[in-house]
């Protein structure tokens, strides 16, 4: 079993599934986590300074025995850390909390406040090697703007992506910069509804995998980065067993139709303006 990793557009290569650890609590489940999902072979780990678990990555990344180039950290900067001078020393923060010198992507959470001075200091931690790639989360509105800003092009966008939204014209309007999609709610969020999809059952029987196997490997022959959260030990090695088989062109098309055009969760920008007052604890 080899798991497949993406080209990025700085020429980095990332492992192209990972662990999303959004609501696992810090210490002892983060740390166990990541620990259980190193052992399965995952080589990728998607935190936030917003899910507040950084600590328990890094101590799990040392825990681990790995070397630090072995695994992919992917985190996020919160709006109240934006704007020029102030992001360099939310990025300082999170390598004390992530116990390393270094971060392999790095993205702005949200699309408000002062993201264009956020981006200089991530260009500038690029060129000093704290951070090796750079990118965005749920940006929409204002990434226009942000892009028209940017001297290195996002090398990823993180946004609600499954098979109900697949978001193919927010890839198409990517698709110059060459910035790759990385889908948060791969499952929707564990949603029953999509999780018993009569086709996905159809083809769990035809691979012989579960639905949930189904829709992860949807992601990977997307061309999508993905990282299911998941504390239960079983899901854990099911989501890691989707290397084995591929889906073809006919069930591609056939989970195409499941396309609803609708999110589970969608902050309007005004919402999201909200973020800006939110700090989490250092
Ligand atoms: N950038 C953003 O704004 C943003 C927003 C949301 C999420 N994210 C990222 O995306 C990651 C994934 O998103 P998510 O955690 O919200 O949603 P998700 O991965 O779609 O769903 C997680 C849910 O699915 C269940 N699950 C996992 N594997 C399963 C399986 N094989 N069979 C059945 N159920 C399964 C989990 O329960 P168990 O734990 O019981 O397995 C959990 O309840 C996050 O952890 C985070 O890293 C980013």
């Amino acid at each position: 079993m080899s798991q497949t990793y993406l080209k990025l557009n700085n020429g980095l290569k990332m492992p192209q599934f990972g662990l999303g650890v959004f609501l696992i609590p810090d210490g002892k489940e983060t740390i166990e986590a990541c620990l259980n999902a190193f052992k399965l072979g995952y080589r990728h780990i998607d935190t936030a300074h917003a899910y507040q678990n950084e600590r328990g990555v890094g101590e799990a990344l040392k825990q681990s025995g790995l070397k630090r180039e072995e695994v992919w950290i992917t985190t996020k900067l919160w709006p109240t850390e934006y704007g020029e001078g102030k992001t360099a020393v939310g990025i300082d923060k999170m390598l004390k909390r992530l116990q390393t010198d270094y971060i392999d992507l790095l993205l702005l959470h949200q699309q408000v406040g002062d993201y264009i001075g956020a981006w200089k200091d991530m260009e500038k931690a690029v060129a000093v090697g704290k951070v090796k790639s750079i990118g965005i989360s749920n940006f929409n509105e204002n990434l226009e703007d942000l892009l028209a800003n940017a001297t290195i092009k996002p090398a990823a966008i993180q946004v609600e992506c499954h098979p109900y939204f697949p978001q193919h014209e927010l890839k198409k309007r990517m698709e110059k910069f060459g910035t790759i999609l990385e889908s948060w709610y791969p499952l929707g969020h564990g949603d029953a509804n999509l999780l018993n999809e009569p086709i996905l059952k159809e083809l769990s029987q035809k691979y012989g995998k579960t639905t949930a196997q189904i829709i992860l490997r949807w992601h990977i022959e997307e061309g999508n980065s993905v990282f299911p959260k998941t504390t239960n030990p079983m899901h854990l090695r099911e989501n890691f067993d989707i290397f084995d088989f591929s889906l073809s062109e006919e069930d591609m098309l056939q989970i195409a139709k499941l396309n609803k055009g609708k999110r589970y969760y969608t902050a309007t920008l005004a919402e999201q303006e909200h973020f800006k007052q939110w700090k989490p604890a250092d």
